[in-house]
């Protein structure tokens, strides 16, 4: 099947790299030229595991292309996926523009039916928007063309994207029209062999579906935080709560791990989103600006866990940090926790010194212009000569480090963990005093 992807960001070019894979024909667009060139060129934009090969070899097999030519992208494909960014506005709501614009685009170039699906994660009402527009650009160049727009939501998460992609647990699928439901099970069919995963409803409900898993997930997140922060007052391990609760079937294992607030591109943005919509209808959503609020806080944990330490005023203290993405597997940097703590020791006087296994030229992109942040080529010499040691995310490599190392290394054993790596007890009978989220103070 000939397939169009608009928009060669994550979203984009995961799903575009797997339809290619089971023998699609796939043109992905894309406005910036330096990006579709490197693309050709086997330099892929992101760090997801598995994925260069995948858009390597279907690259050479000629199944998967690239191209800044919308024209061609429209007269490709039956199907035109829009994937674009949908970034957050001044106040928080998702901006349009980009997947406005797409729309335009389509109904600019079109000369046959389309099967328009939105892939970005877009606000409750986005398909009416997008049918308008097309409607109205088709309506200005005076011809008369059909066209379905469909809602089909993308639920992969970063470091596990190609896998999440070829093995999806759902294939949300929002449309009024039942014919192109056939299409997208052609479409869709080599992922959803031996049980049927595609989930058929109407437009809106699979806008707000996407929304509500988002957010769903930020609320237990929010939610074991907030029990971190009681645990931490009460004298519990909120690390035995969560076993205690996770082993009940109904509140499960997953999303309960307390930490320093969660990040990336989507928990922060969607959440704001949806709390911007509920405003934009009346409604005020409590419970969701309360998992924000919380997420907030949390975010500032470790950087208040340094000043109990060391005091207000951290001039002349170096800090190293481990974990820079926003969660391991990714070099993703977006909204994650190890920003608002670099900052936060920043404004405070103190340098940073800092690793990543897969961050480093992120971090160098965002933040290389600062003499106040040193970044390191090993997690050992993060550690030379700092006051402590700051851990953001829960990278495998920095679950089992030489202990002794760490405290030849540092001026003070201390340890301010976001993650609750180590076990507290055995960790301060290796002599470190030792901060994590909810384990007691
Ligand atoms: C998230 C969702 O998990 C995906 O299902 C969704 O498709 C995606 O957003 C999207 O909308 O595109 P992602 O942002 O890649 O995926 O990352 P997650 O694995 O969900 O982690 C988000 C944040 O939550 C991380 O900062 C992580 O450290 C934090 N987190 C996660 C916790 O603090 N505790 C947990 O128990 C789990």
């Amino acid at each position: 099947m000939k397939v169009t992807v608009f928009g060669i960001g994550y979203v984009g070019l995961v799903q575009a790299a797997v339809l290619a894979e089971v023998g699609h024909d796939v043109l992905c667009i894309d406005v910036d030229e330096a990006k579709v060139e490197n693309l050709k060129q086997g330099l892929i934009p992101i760090f997801e595991p598995g994925l260069t090969p995948l858009v390597m070899q279907n690259y050479e097999a000629g199944r998967l292309n690239f191209s800044t030519n919308a024209e061609e992208g429209v007269k490709h494909g039956v199907m035109q996926f829009i994937a674009v960014g949908t970034p957050p506005d001044e106040d928080g709501s998702a901006d349009l523009k980009y997947v406005t614009a797409v729309a335009r685009t389509i109904a600019q170039y079109m000369d046959e039916h389309k099967v328009v699906l939105d892939k970005s994660t877009v606000p409750v009402g986005t398909a009416d928007k997008v049918r308008s527009v097309m409607q109205e650009t088709l309506n200005a160049r005076g011809v008369e063309l059909t066209f379905d727009v469909v809602s089909n939501p993308e639920f992969l998460k970063e470091g596990a994207a190609v896998s999440d992609c070829m093995r999806p647990e759902r294939i949300v699928v929002g449309t009024d029209n039942e014919d192109v439901v056939d299409l997208l099970r052609e479409l869709y069919e080599p992922f959803n062999r031996n049980h049927d995963r595609m989930i058929l409803m109407d437009i809106r409900s699979a806008e707000l579906t996407k929304y509500a898993a988002n957010c769903m997930l930020a609320t237990k997140i929010s939610f074991m935080n907030e029990i971190s922060n009681l645990a931490e007052r009460l004298g519990a391990d909120v690390e035995k709560v969560r076993q205690g609760i996770g082993s009940d079937p109904r509140i499960g294992y997953h999303f309960i791990y307390p930490g320093c607030g969660y990040g990336g591109s989507c928990f922060p943005k969607d959440v704001q989103a949806l709390i911007r919509t509920a405003e934009s209808i009346g409604y005020n959503s409590r419970l969701l600006q309360a998992v924000e609020d919380v997420n907030d806080a949390q975010k500032m944990k470790l950087p208040a866990f340094i000043k109990r330490h060391f005091g207000e005023d951290l001039k002349g203290k170096t800090f190293a940090l481990w974990g820079l993405a926003f969660k391991p597997n990714t070099d993703d940097m977006r909204e994650a926790s190890s920003r608002v703590l670099m900052e936060t020791l920043w404004a405070a006087g103190a340098t940073v010194q800092a690793f990543d296994p897969e961050a480093m030229d992120e971090a160098q992109r965002i933040y290389g212009h600062r003499s106040d942040l040193r970044l390191m080529g090993t997690k050992e010499a993060a550690l030379q000569g700092c006051d402590g040691l700051v851990i953001c995310t829960e990278w495998q490599s920095f679950r089992a480090p030489d202990f002794d190392l760490i405290k030849k290394s540092l001026k003070q054993p201390v340890i301010f963990d976001g993650r609750n790596l180590y076990d507290p007890e055995r960790i301060n009978k290796r002599g470190f005093t030792y901060y994590a989220i909810g384990r007691g103070e």
